[in-house]
């Protein structure tokens, strides 16, 4: 049985005390034990979202890191600088930062290999445009994408340290939600194609969410579906909206 887990990308939004203000006001609602529950605020709020989340069942994510230790890498965090803030989950590979930051798969596969090695969780995120959709490429471009951004993550690793999130980006902040049939199909290929990377063992137990314009009235149609373990949200998960989306069930 697979732990769902529901994690919050608040993206670029909250100012310090903006956060801290929506995290007290959401943490006291947010009481289960059978699924994981991840906020992913900015960087500059993580170390204040700690504080607030630590003595509870909440898990602090961050939404990107630098695969180097450490060095002259202007404006970037090290992995270590987000242990140091208590982290222990981080998005990687969102569509935003391949879209707007030029993150290759080369750049996110090492990344992933930077969170593997200090025993984060990675949460991996894969999806195909609009474009590719229609043309129907896009079992070609998940299945793509998760061959090199997995090249050279062992079995031990997948299991303990990747969860996969797909996000179709004509979904992401849009309004359009893929239907519980499209995000549950693609989740079945994705559990397929780790099936045939790896063995059907640690396909049937890795973590697979659904993000795309998730929100309280469609959260338990899409987490119902068989291989939907859990959800990314975006906008959502900036409002009172999250604590319903968590409480889905
Ligand atoms: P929205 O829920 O705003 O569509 O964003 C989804 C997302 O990108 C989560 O990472």
């Amino acid at each position: 049985m697979r732990k769902k887990i529901i994690a919050g990308n608040w993206k670029m939004n909250y100012t310090l005390s903006q956060a801290e203000e929506f995290v007290t006001s959401i943490v006291k609602q947010i009481n289960v034990d059978d699924i994981d529950v991840v906020l992913c605020p900015n960087f500059v709020s993580l170390d204040r979202v700690y504080d607030l989340i630590c003595q509870t069942n909440v898990k602090l994510g961050a939404q990107n890191v630098h695969y180097e230790d450490k060095g002259a890498y202007t404006g970037e965090t090290s992995i270590d600088m987000l242990i140091s803030a208590g982290v222990e989950y981080c998005i990687v590979g969102h569509s935003e930062r391949r879209q707007y930051f030029n993150e290759t798969d080369e750049i996110v596969n090492k990344k992933v290999k930077k969170i593997i090695e200090k025993d984060l969780k990675a949460i991996l995120c894969v999806g195909e445009t609009l474009e590719q959709r229609n043309n129907n490429e896009m079992f070609k471009v998940v299945e793509d994408q998760l061959v090199k951004d997995l090249k050279d993550i062992t079995k031990e690793q997948i299991k303990r340290n990747i969860i996969i999130a797909y996000e179709p980006i004509w979904a992401i902040g849009t309004g359009v939600t893929a239907t519980s049939m499209q995000a549950q199909e693609m989740c079945k290929f994705i559990r397929s194609t780790i099936a045939k990377m790896y063995n059907e063992n640690i396909a049937e137990n890795i973590r697979i969410q659904y993000g795309g314009s998730v929100k309280a009235s469609n959260a338990k149609e899409l987490l119902s579906m068989e291989d939907i373990d859990g959800a990314l949200v975006g906008g959502a998960s900036l409002t009172n909206d999250f604590v319903a989306i968590v409480n889905y069930d």
